[in-house]
């Protein structure tokens, strides 16, 4: 390919090239921006673009390493709450950008801002706010969210810290109130024991979340009502299904799943405990796997040792991540080294101190209890 390349062109044109120019245009930008760019990969997103990824991860350890790189741009391969967090975290001259701006996430989009303050409001009248409570939100939640947390005491939390914060959140606080993944929230609670009672759901389309205002002083736990749409479809038929089907078969899956999934599977973890528990596993070993279907390929590819199924096969590709293709990944970088910089993504200032806030006190606290 000649080293000088034409004006920035519409995406519309990427659409059209083969993928085998598409993967050496990637290649050829990387080259040419060299440390000036870092790609990060979430494990979900499809093989063609994570073989360009530079760094792949978790959304917690993404978070992390979009805090440390010292690229002038980061072309965040993941989802719209990712990209704002590595706004939020990194460095004030740093770029974030989205190759796609489609890519969000339907489960972060079931908790507007608007909806979670009016929430707050309805506890605060109604006498629940002279208790400690504690906000927790997710990592896929909006930066507006965060930056909530970070004004409330409270903190942000993913499926690889959950249980740790929760732990600590439930020895000094009367309560916590925990958005958007029900799933999470409940399987989370249900390690410590709170009784299912005890864990109300917050309905954001009806008064008090349709609760009453009993319900929410007794409440330790109250659970926004939203969910993964992957993750959600897993259900215990698909748990018996597979039991039946391959004897001695070990079900892990992921913690966005519904209860009733988890507390019947063997294992439940983050995306990163999944990747270890598989890494670690006997040769020989058999395993479903309920969480997105590029990283369980991926892992059944890794190990060919190791018989892993899906949990349950064609109901578990997360469409958001999947919108950023290469063809977005090439126009992005491309764009990059004319200039031009497409698709950023910037997070006010207030909103961002408060959203880092929150952020870093999660990323200190896991530091801290790593150590240990
Ligand atoms: P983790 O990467 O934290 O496991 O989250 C899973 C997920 O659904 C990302 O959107
Ligand atoms: Fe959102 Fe679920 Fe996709 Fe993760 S897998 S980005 S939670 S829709």
């Amino acid at each position: 390919m000649s080293a000088v390349l034409e004006a920035v062109r519409p995406i519309e044109e990427y659409l059209v090239m083969t993928d085998a120019e598409i993967a050496e245009r990637i290649e050829f930008a990387r080259k040419e921006l060299g440390s000036r760019v870092v790609i990060l990969g979430h494990h979900y997103q499809r093989d063609d673009v994570i073989k360009h990824a530079d760094l792949t991860g978790d959304s917690y350890q993404l978070s992390v390493m979009a805090s440390q790189t010292e690229a002038e741009f980061i072309v965040f391969c993941g989802v719209h709450f990712m990209a704002e967090s590595a706004d939020i975290l990194g460095k004030p001259a740093q770029r974030v950008i989205l190759p796609d701006l489609g890519a969000g996430c339907s489960m972060a989009d079931m908790a507007t801002i608007e909806q979670v303050e009016d929430a707050w409001e309805q506890l605060r009248e109604i006498g629940v706010l002279k208790n400690k409570v504690a906000p927790i939100t997710y990592m896929n939640s909006s930066a507006a969210i965060k930056a909530f947390c970070g004004r409330n005491e409270g903190v942000v939390c993913t499926s690889s810290n959950a249980v740790p914060l929760f732990d600590v959140y439930l020895q000094n606080y009367d309560k916590m109130f925990f958005f958007p993944d029900q799933h999470l929230g409940r399987n989370t609670g249900a390690k410590f024991g709170i009784p299912l009672d005890k864990m109300v759901l917050w309905n954001p389309h009806e008064e008090l979340g349709g609760n009453s205002e009993e319900e929410l002083h007794e409440a330790k736990l109250i659970l926004w009502r939203g969910h993964c749409s992957v993750h959600g479809r897993f259900k215990p038929w698909h748990v018996d299904r597979i039991r039946k089907q391959v004897p001695d078969v070990k079900v892990l899956v992921h913690p966005e799943c519904m209860r009733e999934v988890v507390e019947i599977s063997d294992l439940d973890g983050s995306t990163s405990f999944i990747i270890k528990t598989v890494e670690n596993a006997p040769s020989g070993s058999k395993w479903a796997i309920g969480t997105e279907v590029n990283l369980v390929n991926r892992l059944a590819q890794r190990f060919p040792d190791k018989e892993i199924h899906l949990l349950a096969p064609d109901l578990c590709m997360c469409a958001t991540m999947y919108r950023i293709a290469p063809q977005n990944l090439a126009w992005a970088m491309e764009n990059i080294l004319e200039g031009n910089v497409v698709n950023e993504i910037v997070v006010e200032d207030e909103t961002k101190h408060f959203a880092a806030v929150a952020l870093e006190r999660m990323i200190n606290f896991t530091e801290k209890n790593q150590k240990k």
